[in-house]
């Protein structure tokens, strides 16, 4: 599952999807263009505690279903304000019922041999601001039983040709790698 969290179509965390899906190519993968989709806030009503689901019927019933099954998962932000987009964030706060199924229903996952790649990008170097966005990430893997992952910080990236001073290829050489290691 790869999850794209830039309010912004063409923009540098569009640039560097398309690098990391154009390597993945034949494999199974799923991605999601959050700001294309439809997905309220959370409204901390609680229902989920109660029936282990959310009363908001929207798109985010996709991303719930696919989380269910899935065994990698690539999350991609750019830094705002010190943290994920709001975009994202709305995402990640939609997944209480998760939360809730795992510490008030008792539910597991059938899959617990996950794992994750947190990719953040960010026009700065002001490390905290990353660290900020990778945590709350890493939260959510947290309660989706994501065991392993892995964090990229992409620092000063203003335009597409920042990247260049890092080693795109080399990273999804790496992730590939990191996540081939969860099926053997
Ligand atoms: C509202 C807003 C807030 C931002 N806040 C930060 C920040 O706190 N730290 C940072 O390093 N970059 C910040 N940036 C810069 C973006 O993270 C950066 O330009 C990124 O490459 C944008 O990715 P995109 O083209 O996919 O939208 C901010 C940009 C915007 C529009």
């Amino acid at each position: 599952m790869i999850f794209n969290g830039s309010p912004k179509a063409g923009g540098n965390t569009d640039f560097l999807i398309d690098r990391f899906t154009t390597f993945l190519g034949e494999r199974d993968v799923v991605k999601f263009v959050l700001r294309e989709m439809n997905i309220s806030p959370c409204r901390g009503c609680e229902m989920c505690s109660i029936s282990g689901r959310c009363v908001i019927k929207d798109d985010m019933y996709d991303i719930y279903k696919k989380i269910e099954n899935c065994k990698s998962f690539l999350f991609f932000s750019p830094i705002f304000f010190g943290g994920v987009t709001s975009t994202l964030k709305s995402v990640i706060d939609r997944c209480q019922p998760f939360w809730a199924r795992k510490n008030i229903l008792g539910k597991k996952f059938e899959n617990n041999n996950r794992r994750g790649l947190i990719a953040l990008i960010g026009a700065t170097s002001f490390l905290k601001g990353y660290e900020c966005a990778a945590l709350t990430v890493k939260w959510l893997f947290n309660v989706i039983d994501v065991a392993e992952n892995r964090t990229l910080y992409y620092m000063n990236i203003e335009r597409h040709s920042d990247f260049l001073n890092y080693n795109i290829d080399n990273d999804i050489y790496k992730t590939i790698e990191f996540f081939g290691e969860s099926e053997e």
